[in-house]
């Protein structure tokens, strides 16, 4: 009978392990995960795998004690007896807390590793300045001067990003390089990978932070190194009169982007609709038409006077129905004058 009971005990856990075994690195979790972009991404997913496994035998053994309970202690027909007094097992007690904390800190140690694995900081990487503010995101290129409202990573080259926030905490979350970081405001936190796989993901939020937040979204591009300069040496399309300076005297590439850029750049479409330029923001008036109407909101403003103190200061005249402090207040120090020009001409002409 015990050397009976000793065999069932060793069969099913050679059982349980290979069905851990098996779900750890057999299974396919791509149709439940993000694309894998990125250095960091198969590592987390290796962790992920080893602990669906361990969960697969943990599932087992709970799912399989309580159905074999239920069908062999099932009350018979006519038996009303009391069950029986039991005061406790100590060596199962001991078994159960000893199994789980093994694995507790079994997977501890391997997160640790994994830990200390994505966030080797590489040599030569590739700084990119990654800002949260109220309902956008922006990245700047501190070599280059480039600025843009979607993110360009060449590649296979490693890159550290520098995250900060210009107003409350915000979340960098980009599901493909398995990276979720608060943006805090005061401080710049690291964090470096490598982008592994050419395409476009999305970037998120992952703070609520506002009204806007849900809007709060963004593409990465990962492209080839060749499809990564063009598009640094384009100037991003999209270069800010501001940064010139580190173009060491070059400033010919500075010519002012066009309108429906300058609203891409500036992130607008996180809030505002306007159907000519494709945004269809939710969580500020919609710009539609705002040439016309534009003109009849402030006592002596025409639309364009309008739409330019909107911009620089938008606390001044608040549309009704919105609330004041949502829209960013400080475009006077972002926008350059031109690109300023450019906007309110483009938006009057609406
Ligand atoms: Cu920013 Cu949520």
């Amino acid at each position: 009978m015990k050397e009976r009971t000793i065999f069932t005990v060793i069969i099913l856990s050679l059982v349980l392990i290979t069905v851990g075994y098996l779900v750890a690195t057999q299974v396919d979790f791509s149709w439940l995960l993000p694309a894998q972009a990125s250095s960091r991404a198969v590592l987390v997913d290796r962790l992920f795998r080893v602990m669906m496994g361990i969960a697969a035998v943990i599932f087992l053994i709970v799912e399989g004690a309580l159905v074999y309970a239920v069908l062999r202690f099932r009350r018979k027909p006519g038996d009303d007896r009391e069950g029986l007094p039991v005061h406790g097992n100590n060596t199962l007690e001991i078994v159960w807390t000893l199994i789980p904390a093994v694995i507790v800190a079994v997977i501890g140690i391997y997160s640790y590793r994994v830990l200390t694995d994505v966030e080797r900081k590489p040599s030569d990487p590739l700084v990119v300045r990654v800002i949260g503010q109220q309902f956008a995101w922006s990245f700047e290129y501190p070599d280059s001067g480039v600025k843009s409202s979607v993110l360009h990573l060449p590649v296979d080259h490693p890159v550290q990003f520098q995250i900060e926030s210009r107003d409350v905490i915000h979340s960098f979350w980009v599901p493909a390089f398995r990276v979720k970081h608060d943006a805090t405001p005061g401080q710049i936190d690291e964090l470096v990978l490598t982008p592994t796989e050419i395409g476009t993901f999305p970037v998120r939020c992952a703070e609520l932070c506002g009204v806007g937040h849900a809007a709060m979204t963004t593409e990465v591009k990962v492209e080839s190194q060749e499809d990564f300069q063009a598009w640094i040496d384009s100037g991003g399309t999209l270069v800010s009169s501001a940064t010139t300076a580190a173009g060491s005297g070059t400033d010919n590439s500075a010519a002012t982007a066009s309108a429906p850029e300058l609203l891409v750049q500036f992130g607008c479409g996180a809030c505002h609709s306007l159907s000519a330029a494709s945004l269809a923001g939710i969580v500020g008036p919609a710009l539609d038409g705002i040439g016309t109407w534009g003109a009849d909101r402030v006592e002596g403003q025409d639309a364009q006077t309008y739409i330019r103190n909107s911009i620089v200061e938008p606390n001044a005249y608040v549309e009704k129905g919105y609330a004041p402090g949502v829209m960013p207040q400080d475009f006077s120090t972002r926008i350059s004058q031109e690109q300023l020009d450019v906007l309110v001409s483009y938006l009057a002409s609406q």
